[in-house]
């Protein structure tokens, strides 16, 4: 008989929030909240917690750091009971836990657990995370719902793939040659993607405009303080979304998108993406990413595991 192969750790519901780590912890909090349209809920000097106008808690934290780093991805599970499992199963699989399962000790609070993945970013589940009435419910301002997607630099695609499939039941939905994959959780087309890079580092954050009017309303603000976009605003192939790319004052990459690719789970067929201008700008309005945007995105190193330093 062969052997079953191991159940995922967890069903992983949604993306909740991203953590960024930044010199310019201040600076950016203010970006965020005066000029990108989220909210600042809680914080101090060292740390902000941003929300969006949908019903998750936060969708952001920065918090000042010695250089630019991901902080944390946070995934949310149905309950406690499922945090409980995750914790047993990443125990079978020979995974370390960096928080046992508990309260978790934050803006929101909740119940969860956190561990590394093979290249040492920390991933939070949690469950029971304070909720909040949405804000702006009639689309009158153009303000972030959600978090859409985090871009993750990695050096090995295929390992990275493997880890969030196989022990975060991710699904593959689309790749874009060899060079990026796009993996779901839920209905939306991809909520990560890995692009191979010569280092580990975050590539961008990307935040769902409720329609391309408030996405491109959104372009309009930031015109309006200044600051312009550093690639589109176009419409990518692989999950058919809208983007504009901006660079916060951290210098990281920021990105208003809408209208992202609902995928039907029992229908759905994953396919390679040439890369080529026609399917990565489907306008054809934003060119190609400049030198300095490429930049931006490929980052500094960032080696993980700063709970250990
Ligand atoms: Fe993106």
């Amino acid at each position: 008989m062969t052997e079953r192969p191991q159940e995922p750790i967890a069903r992983l519901r949604t993306l909740r929030s991203v953590a960024l780590r930044t010199p310019d912890a201040s600076a950016a909090a203010e970006f965020y909240q005066h000029v990108w349209g989220l909210s600042r809920i809680e914080g101090d000097d060292g740390v902000a917690w941003l929300r969006g106008s949908g019903p998750e808690h936060h969708i952001l934290e920065v918090r000042e750091a010695e250089r630019n780093a991901l902080g944390k991805i946070a995934f949310a599970v149905a309950t406690p009971r499922e945090v409980d499992e995750a914790a047993f199963r990443l125990a079978a699989r020979g995974i370390p836990l960096v928080t046992e399962p508990g309260l978790l000790d934050q803006a929101g609070g909740g119940y969860g657990l956190r561990f590394a993945d093979p290249e040492g970013r920390l991933v939070e589940l949690s469950t029971q995370v304070e909720a909040v009435t949405p804000r702006d419910v009639n689309g009158i301002e153009a303000l972030p719902r959600k978090l859409a997607h985090v871009v993750l630099n990695t050096t090995d695609i295929d390992a990275a793939c493997a880890f969030y499939t196989d022990v975060l039941g991710m699904r593959v939905s689309d790749w874009s040659e060899h060079q990026m994959v796009f993996l779901r959780c839920n209905s939306d087309h991809h909520v990560i993607a890995f692009n191979q890079a010569p280092w580990t580092s975050l590539n961008h954050v990307a935040y769902e405009m409720p329609s391309v009017d408030h996405f491109m309303r959104g372009i309009g603000r930031l015109r309006h303080h200044g600051v312009t976009p550093k690639w589109g605003p176009g419409r990518h192939g692989p999950g058919n979304n809208t983007f504009s790319y901006f660079t916060d004052p951290a210098g990281l990459v920021c990105e208003y998108t809408s209208e992202v690719e609902q995928v039907d789970e029992d229908a759905w067929l994953c396919r390679v993406w040439r890369r080529v201008p026609e399917l990565s700008d489907l306008w054809g309005t934003a060119g190609p990413p400049s030198k300095d945007v490429r930049s931006h995105m490929a980052g500094i190193p960032d080696t993980g595991r700063w709970w250990e330093k």
